[in-house]
């Protein structure tokens, strides 16, 4: 039951309305009997400045931020966690005094997921599929678990450069380096942790792919696609094609959104048995 006390939480987009934060989020109260409720908030883009002031005023105790206000939004919060700052990108908001302190739960919420199925990170050659928004959190995920070599691919080789330059100079490591997409046949390792992080193959362009080659899907032991609608992307087939090993990124968004939670809620965990849950529900979502 949500009483007077109840903890306000909520997500600002702009749209907002696909989002399955609002599922997930007060599933996790329910299952744990919070006095907590989330809502979607609307935010048009010039309206940013005053959604911050109107939340905070209303005593909300924290924020999701999705597409495109990730980057729009830092200039209004009181202080920025580090990896958001590194990242360039804030999605999760926490009430502190005069305002909100902003973090990046997506760099860590990709590092779970990859736990959870037993991907190791440390000591890997990895790929780096995009060099946009998404990548960022990527990059910054790859290089603090320690992977032994990441090469970004991207179709604008300008952004894959800036994008390494700025990692290797954060982490103090030269490790990470920027080729044009249609050079992949240069890679000079033959098993890769490869990470897709563009938009393409996301619904419904189900049947487009970064790399169509199959050649290039030999050298891939396990293919993460950030995307998850559809539910297997065909990057994804063709890295199960390849033998290799594919996995969607339900479990990202899902462990994006527990990280934030427990930001909320600090003396909370959620549960194995309460994420599969979720994870059941979603998928149930997104069949329609
Ligand atoms: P996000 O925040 O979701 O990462 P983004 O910042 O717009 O979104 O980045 C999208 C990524 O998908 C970029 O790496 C983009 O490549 P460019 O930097 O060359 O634009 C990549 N992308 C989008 N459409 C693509 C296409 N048709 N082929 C190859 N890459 C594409």
């Amino acid at each position: 039951m949500i009483s007077g006390n109840a903890k306000v939480c909520g997500v600002i987009g702009n749209p907002v309305g696909h989002s399955l934060s609002p599922l997930m989020q007060n599933y996790f109260a329910e299952a744990l009997g919070l006095d907590f409720i989330y809502v979607p908030c609307n935010v048009k883009n010039n309206q940013i400045e005053a959604a911050i002031q109107g939340i905070y005023a209303l005593g909300f105790w924290g924020l999701n931020v999705t597409v495109p206000h990730k980057q729009s939004i830092m200039p209004y919060l009181k202080e920025i966690d580090q990896a958001a700052l590194s990242i360039q990108a804030v999605n999760t908001l926490v009430r502190i005094d005069g305002g909100y302190k902003g973090y990046n739960t997506d760099a860590a919420g990709l590092y779970r997921a990859l736990k959870g199925h037993g991907i190791e990170v440390e000591g890997q050659d990895c790929l780096l599929l995009g060099a946009g928004g998404a990548a960022k959190a990527a990059a910054y995920m790859l290089m603090e678990k320690k992977a032994r070599s990441i090469t970004i691919l991207n179709r604008t080789f300008e952004k894959a450069e800036t994008l390494a330059g700025e990692m290797n100079r954060l982490f103090g490591r030269e490790i990470m380096t920027a080729m044009p997409l249609g050079d992949y046949e240069m890679l000079k390792k033959d098993s890769y942790l490869a990470i897709q992080t563009t938009s393409v193959g996301m619904h419904p362009q189900v049947d487009a792919v970064a790399i169509e080659d199959r050649e290039f899907y030999k050298k891939i032991h396990t293919g993460v696609d950030i995307i998850y609608t559809p539910k297997e992307t065909r990057f994804m087939k063709l890295v199960r094609e390849a033998n290799g090993r594919a996995v969607n990124g339900l479990d990202m968004l899902i462990y994006q959104g527990i990280i934030a939670f427990e930001l909320w809620n600090p003396k909370i965990q959620i549960s194995k048995e309460i994420t599969d849950k979720v994870r059941q529900m979603m998928e149930e979502k997104l069949k329609g």
